[in-house]
């Protein structure tokens, strides 16, 4: 099982700017919490209570503010600061220490994924021996995303970024889990021609060595990308609908930790205080007046 994940929740925000030039993107809203719960809340769901957040060079601050060590949801948090944005597979250069001699998960800070049996596939994917496994989802134009081939058995026979010659629909999301190799792995890349180093050219040098399979989040499940204003504004509406028409909050990261049985009531309480008289702490109540 993996204990550990990365959430990596810096970056230039560049195609959602100007909103983006003072506040980090995952900061922003997505209807009644910031963006960092959702990702956070995805790793709460595979079971995993250790996480270093990556955030950018002097935001630290404005993060501990929100998310201050994890306390309050049995769980540990600890942050890094990314100089500048050198590229996804930055996260396991800078988390070397973090990771140690275990294996890894790491989810974008703009991902947002739902659906029903996520968290049994979470589960699922955080069993990884040895190699390494991504999440796909089918999606209309794949020629936008980084794309994936698999065989019946579930191992990645190409990969792609952005193809422009149909390869398949199965787009490679923003939630990834690797084994130790993934620190020596990421410190052999070369950046591209953008500057970056590549989470694409990262999952190339496993599939080589035969050893990156993939689960799917299935069609019940949604997974959106929150990185452009048109897709930031359609994931607000989706949490909006799903949430009034259920009454059920979508990454309360506080329920998600009580049913997980990692804290008590009280701490649910403490939670309460920490945000004050809000819709949300409404919701906190009622959850321990049950
Ligand atoms: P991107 O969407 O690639 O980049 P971005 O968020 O900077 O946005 P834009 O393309 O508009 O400039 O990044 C995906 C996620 O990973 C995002 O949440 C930011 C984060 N990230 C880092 O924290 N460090 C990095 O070095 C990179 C490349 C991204």
């Amino acid at each position: 099982m993996i204990k550990k994940g990365i959430i990596l929740a810096g970056g230039k925000g560049t195609r959602m700017s100007p909103l983006t030039k003072s506040v980090n993107k995952q900061l922003l809203p997505i209807y009644d919490k910031p963006l960092i719960f959702y990702p956070l809340s995805i790793l709460m769901l595979a079971k995993i209570k250790d996480i270093l957040i990556i955030v950018n060079k002097g935001q630290l601050e404005q993060y501990k503010k929100l998310l201050p060590n994890g306390k309050n949801l049995g769980i540990k948090i600890t942050y890094m600061e990314q100089d500048s944005p050198r590229g996804l597979p930055d996260a396991f250069i800078l988390g070397e220490k973090f990771i140690g001699k275990e294996k890894v998960a790491m989810i974008l800070g703009d991902n947002f994924f739902y659906g029903q049996n996520l968290t049994s596939i979470l589960i699922k994917s955080t069993n990884i021996k040895n190699g390494a496994k991504i999440l796909l989802h089918k999606v209309r134009n794949p020629e936008l995303f980084g794309v994936a081939k698999v065989d019946k058995r579930k191992k990645i026979t190409h990969l792609k970024e952005k193809p422009k010659k149909f390869l398949s629909n199965d787009a490679i999301t923003g939630l990834y889990f690797f084994d130790n190799k993934v620190i020596n792995y990421s410190k052999k890349l070369k950046p591209s021609k953008r500057g970056e180093i590549e989470i694409i050219d990262l999952l190339m040098r496993y599939k080589k060595n035969n050893q990156l399979t993939a689960n799917y989040i299935g069609r019940g499940g949604a997974w959106l990308d929150t990185g452009s204003i048109e897709d930031y504004y359609k994931t607000i509406a989706f949490v909006q609908a799903v949430e009034n028409r259920q009454g059920l909050k979508i990454a309360c990261i506080e329920e998600i930790a009580l049913l997980n049985k990692w804290i008590k009531k009280k701490h649910i309480t403490n939670s309460i205080k920490f945000y004050g008289n809000c819709d949300y702490s409404k919701y906190l109540k009622k959850l321990i007046s049950k």
